[in-house]
């Protein structure tokens, strides 16, 4: 199999799991994340671009949250061999997928190659902004969190004590969302990152303003 119609078919397994998706992990979010990592690619001038797309397309096939991570990996690595994918550059795209997930900052500080460090930047870049927003309401209702509960902390996208409150949607910008702007490894994230990020000061900030109306 050649690398267009490898990608055609990682294309297909991708489509297979995401089917029916509710919890922000669509095929939308996914194609986002392939297109996003293109462009960031040729902003940069680096990265191979089939291996970009990959682990892109591939990336949220595997998710603790959702799945039997263990299954998940295996059934992902039958299905590279099962296209020929050469053992070099399958364990090359595994590893990106590996190190992905923000992992509350664990997965930070390994290193990665230049297309990992792509691929991230787009998958992060997809959960903040207007559409990370989106995401996450839609993650929330789909878990049952509600949009926010507790008193309103004194600052908007400032620290605060996580441990004192519960799980909410509104919450979540402040376990992750939030921090994700300073944890971009290329420039051209970074420079879409900064917008994004204002955006989502805003938002909560006017939450909090119509939540405590009278205030
Ligand atoms: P990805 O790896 O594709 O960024 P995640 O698995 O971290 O996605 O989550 C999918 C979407 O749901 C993201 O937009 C994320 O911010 C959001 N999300 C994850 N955990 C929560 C949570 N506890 N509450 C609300 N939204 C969440
Ligand atoms: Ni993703």
């Amino acid at each position: 199999m050649n690398q267009y119609q490898q990608l055609k078919e990682a294309e297909k397994y991708m489509k297979s799991h995401h089917s029916d998706d509710a919890t922000g992990h669509d095929i939308e979010h996914v194609m986002r994340v392939v297109k996003m990592a293109l462009f960031i690619a040729e902003q940069e001038g680096g990265g191979n671009p089939y291996m970009i797309q990959m682990a892109a397309l591939l990336h949220d096939t595997v998710d603790s949250k959702l799945t039997d991570e263990s299954k998940a990996y295996q059934d992902l690595d039958t299905f590279l061999d099962k296209i020929d994918v050469s053992a070099q550059m399958k364990d090359k795209i595994l590893e990106i997928i590996e190190h992905m997930s923000y992992r509350s900052g664990k997965n930070n500080d390994i290193e990665m190659s230049r297309e990992g460090y792509i691929v991230r930047d787009a998958d992060r870049l997809d959960a903040i902004g207007a559409i990370g927003i989106a995401r996450t309401f839609q993650f929330a209702g789909h878990f049952n969190e509600p949009m926010w509960v507790g008193e309103i902390p004194d600052s908007i996208s400032g620290e605060y004590d996580l441990d004192d409150y519960s799980p909410s949607a509104i919450k979540h910008f402040y376990d992750k969302l939030f921090k994700l702007k300073d944890l971009m490894h290329t420039e051209t994230a970074q420079a879409i990152a900064e917008e994004r990020h204002r955006f989502m000061e805003y938002f909560v900030a006017q939450f909090f303003k119509e939540w405590d109306f009278t205030n």
